[in-house]
């Protein structure tokens, strides 16, 4: 019933926010077992969305469901609905290419490919028929500028990504999403696997990118939900038990379990 209430007070108080993802009585199953249940909240456009829970709450499923991802697993089944700018994902007529050009991800250990840092770029560029030297050559730049990483790859585009260290594979693998001019980037706990100072690093750069992007990332790092989002939506066994401002979420939740998740009682 709390979700229910905060989530008509979100819609009014935020009437002028444009949203990107709607998401209306989700659930999921995997076989017998319901991994998601009953979600409803929205997403707004050019804020960070932070999606925390503890470990197998279904935080990585959720998010997965928003590209579809999910629908690999054999099987999976839905109900409901997920609306991305206005139209429902699930829908027959739906064109999942859009999903594809238009949704980027990035993962919990840097994924970046066996080729040099400039083909990893310029890799969905060339999928989308460009050719162009120049014009890659500008996208690779632009790319890597805007992941926060070219000053330390300008004079080595040509080695192999796998001579990178984590962190800055992580922001290489973001550069591979912004190449190809997303509208949502969908990180799922993108710094787990990396150190602190890397950490920042990303979580600076996911301030920036909020300006031109919409940005949902699955943290259990409840501190750097706290720092970097504008909204979080708490899962348990999953089900969103609360959806708010982040700030309001951690200085007065609404519900008994998420003041005893945040204050780090469980989880
Ligand atoms: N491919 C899969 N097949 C069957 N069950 C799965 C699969 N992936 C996840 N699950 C189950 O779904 C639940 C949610 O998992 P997940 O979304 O990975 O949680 P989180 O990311 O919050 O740790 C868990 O119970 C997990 O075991
Ligand atoms: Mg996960």
């Amino acid at each position: 019933m709390a979700i229910q209430t905060a989530y008509k007070n979100e819609n009014i108080e935020n009437a002028d926010k444009k949203i990107v993802y709607d998401t209306k009585d989700l659930n999921l199953w995997y076989g017998e077992d319901q991994a998601l249940k009953n979600i409803n909240f929205p997403i707004y456009e050019n804020e960070v969305t932070a999606i925390i829970g503890p470990s197998g709450c279904g935080k990585s499923t959720y998010i997965k469901t928003l590209n579809r991802m999910v629908e690999l697993v054999p099987i999976v089944r839905i109900s409901g609905e997920i609306l991305y700018r206005g139209k429902n994902i699930f829908d027959k007529s739906y064109k999942e290419e859009e999903l594809r050009t238009r949704v980027g991800m990035v993962f919990q250990k840097p994924n970046p490919f066996p080729k040099s840092i400039y083909d990893n770029i310029a890799y969905g560029p060339r999928i989308h028929g460009i050719r162009s030297k120049k014009v890659l050559d500008e996208i690779v730049e632009k790319s890597l500028r805007g992941a926060a990483i070219w000053d330390e790859v300008k004079d080595r585009l040509h080695e192999n990504a796998y001579g990178l260290s984590g962190g800055q594979q992580q922001r290489i693998c973001i550069a591979r999403c912004l190449a190809i001019e997303p509208d949502v980037i969908l990180m799922d706990e993108p710094t787990s696997a990396l150190d602190p100072i890397s950490t920042l690093k990303i979580e600076e750069l996911v301030q920036e990118l909020k300006k031109d992007f919409s940005i949902i990332i699955v943290t259990h790092n409840m501190q750097q939900a706290a720092r970097i989002s504008d909204r979080t939506a708490f899962f348990l066994s999953g089900e969103v038990i609360e959806y708010a401002k982040t700030d309001k979420m951690f200085s007065n939740p609404s519900d008994k379990r998420t003041e005893d998740y945040i204050t780090g009682r469980f989880g």
